[in-house]
């Protein structure tokens, strides 16, 4: 483990100044070719990780699962998926990790569990079940219909009748995934438990899934409707059209981390929430003071190329919480950055430039399989789309672009599977996988690996006071840490940075444009982020780019 990375000797956590991957278990290695990854194929992959630089794998749900929502639908939270492998496959995968100085971090998913999950099928036997009240129940509305106005992330209503029982139970994503009533104290004692096997297997943190969404208003109040969808097939666009102020981010959920983190810490492990707010005052109360160690700011994922906006967004959460957000521009949740920035080449350049600069800040980058190939999406026949968002919701494209097969090798596969993969796409050419990048020197796979490298060498890009200085341009930011200097040009201009005397050195650029260099000041390409170390000190006022000029495109 590098020293930028805290260790139990420092008495630092092991996240800080840390690198995440994430694992889409699924589509990440296939061991047995039955065309769905598991740990056995992830276990034999992570070299790969440990080549790249990175210090943490999170593994997406390998529960066992019927798989409505692809292993967000838990069915035993104790086990794992014979499609992904079982649990001495886990502990191998874990041991494997452990070796190669990888932190292990698991995805466990409070909010809901499987409708096939012991606990619903017990709970649905009767009104005086013991597990009734584990989940949501609500009686119908006055009118038959269901209790109030809240609408699944997934679209179509948050309520599902039960017909056996003639009452309602509440869903914020599939009818599969029922919602538990975390305002049972059994429910917290069964999770407490939950968390305990696998710390006791060894796990170095979790992954909580829809984190600020385990309360719900006690009083299941309808949300407010700021405007109307322009259609119901839309289920982003009715999603949107709501202020969720009862069915998310309850002020109460943060006390469970509370309890939560009194758990973990013994084990020295770490709580990173899936925290989907845009507003940074109400993510922030998430982190720390007790609760999660850290939460994914979820706003850069979901953004197009708007420079600005984007900066806006980063620069926001920043100033709120320096040190313990965990930064994506992609997971396995969105459509890649290289696609949602313009595709191809350009698209690539644009995702390396912001990888960058959250690379440069404090708290836990992370990255999504194959974001080091500077790849976008797959390509993947209509037919074929099997993500729920994109079956139950007519003309939506869902999340699977992102969730194709790994491309490890070219060919047939892509080395991913020796089957037909879960998801078909097709294949991926050679200059877009792992094997084919190893042997072009300037393919992404080795820009990221620098990038992850400059980190490293450079603890304080990740760990210490962050100046944003004023650049008075909107799509640029430049922030001083320490003696590094960290120039993000999302213009598409070239901007020339006044560096005064005496000169300051590039350790990392995300484009290989030539930056021409005068007396005192540096050009900076468009679309790029350039890491400078200089000579001089954070604790001094001193210091370079007190300018920075915006030219036009030469
Ligand atoms: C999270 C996961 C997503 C899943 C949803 C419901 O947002 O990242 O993949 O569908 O929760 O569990």
């Amino acid at each position: 483990m590098a020293d930028a990375v805290g260790s139990p000797q420092t008495g630092i956590p092991w996240w800080h100044g840390a690198v995440g991957y994430e694992i889409y278990i699924r589509s990440f290695a296939d061991s047995d070719g039955d065309g769905i990854g598991d740990l056995v194929g992830a276990r034999a992959r992570l070299a790969h990780l440990a080549w790249l630089g990175v210090d943490a794998v999170w593994v997406t749900p390998f529960f066992p699962s019927p798989g409505f929502d692809h292993g967000y639908d838990v069915s035993d939270y104790r086990d794992v998926d014979p499609r992904h492998g079982t649990l001495s496959d886990f502990d191998a995968f874990s041991a494997t990790a452990h070796d190669l100085g990888l932190k292990v971090v698991v995805d466990i998913v409070p909010n809901h569990t499987s409708h096939l999950h012991r606990w619903f099928a017990e709970a649905r036997k009767s009104r005086d079940s013991a597990f009734r009240d584990y989940y949501l129940w609500h009686d119908p509305a006055p009118t038959g219909g269901p209790p109030n106005n809240w609408v699944s992330h997934f679209g179509g209503p948050a309520w599902t009748l039960d017909e056996a029982s003639g009452q309602y139970y509440c869903h914020l994503f599939l009818p599969q995934q029922p919602d538990l009533n975390w305002r049972n104290e059994d429910v917290r004692a069964e999770f407490d438990e939950i968390l305990r096997f696998w710390l006791d297997r060894g796990v170095d943190g979790f992954r909580i899934d829809v984190a600020h969404g385990l309360l719900k208003d006690p009083l299941f109040r309808d949300n407010p409707r700021i405007r109307v969808a322009d259609s119901a097939a839309d289920n982003w666009g009715v999603f949107f059209s709501f202020e969720h102020c009862y069915d998310l981010d309850q002020d109460d959920t943060v006390d469970i981390y509370r309890r939560w983190h009194r758990l973990v810490e013994p084990y020295g492990a770490a709580l990173i929430g899936e925290v989907a707010l845009d507003d940074p005052v109400r993510m922030a109360r998430y982190i720390g003071g007790g609760a999660l160690d850290s939460a994914f700011f979820l706003q850069p994922p979901w953004m197009g190329w708007e420079p600005a906006a984007l900066l806006d967004a980063i620069r926001g959460m920043h100033d709120r919480e320096p040190n313990r957000v965990s930064w994506a521009i992609d997971n396995h949740d969105h459509s890649r950055s290289v696609t949602r920035f313009g595709g191809g080449a350009r698209g690539a350049r644009r995702s390396l430039a912001v990888t960058t600069l959250i690379s440069c800040l404090g708290g836990i980058p992370f990255l999504y399989q194959g974001q080091e190939l500077g790849i976008g999406d797959g390509t993947i026949a209509p037919d074929d789309l099997a993500d729920p968002i994109a079956t139950r919701n007519e003309g939506a494209l869902g999340r699977d672009g992102a969730r194709t097969p790994m491309p490890w090798e070219p060919g047939p596969g892509n080395g991913f599977t020796a089957g037909t993969p879960w998801l078909r796409a097709d294949d991926r050419p050679h200059a877009e996988t792992v094997a084919g990048q190893m042997s072009i020197p300037d393919a992404p796979i080795h820009q990221y690996r620098a990038l992850l490298g400059t980190r490293r060498a450079h603890p304080e890009l990740g760990a210490g006071p962050a100046a944003w200085l004023d650049t008075g341009s909107a799509e640029m930011a430049v922030i001083r840490r320490g003696s590094m200097l960290v120039v993000a040009n999302l213009s598409a201009d070239y901007a020339t940075i006044t560096t005064g005397s005496p000169p300051i050195s590039p350790v990392f650029s995300s484009a290989k444009d030539p930056m021409p260099t005068a007396a005192g000041s540096v050009r900076v390409p468009p679309e790029t982020t350039v890491v400078f170390a200089t000579p001089h000190r954070a604790d001094t006022q001193e210091g370079p780019a007190h300018l920075v000029d915006t030219e036009t495109r030469v």
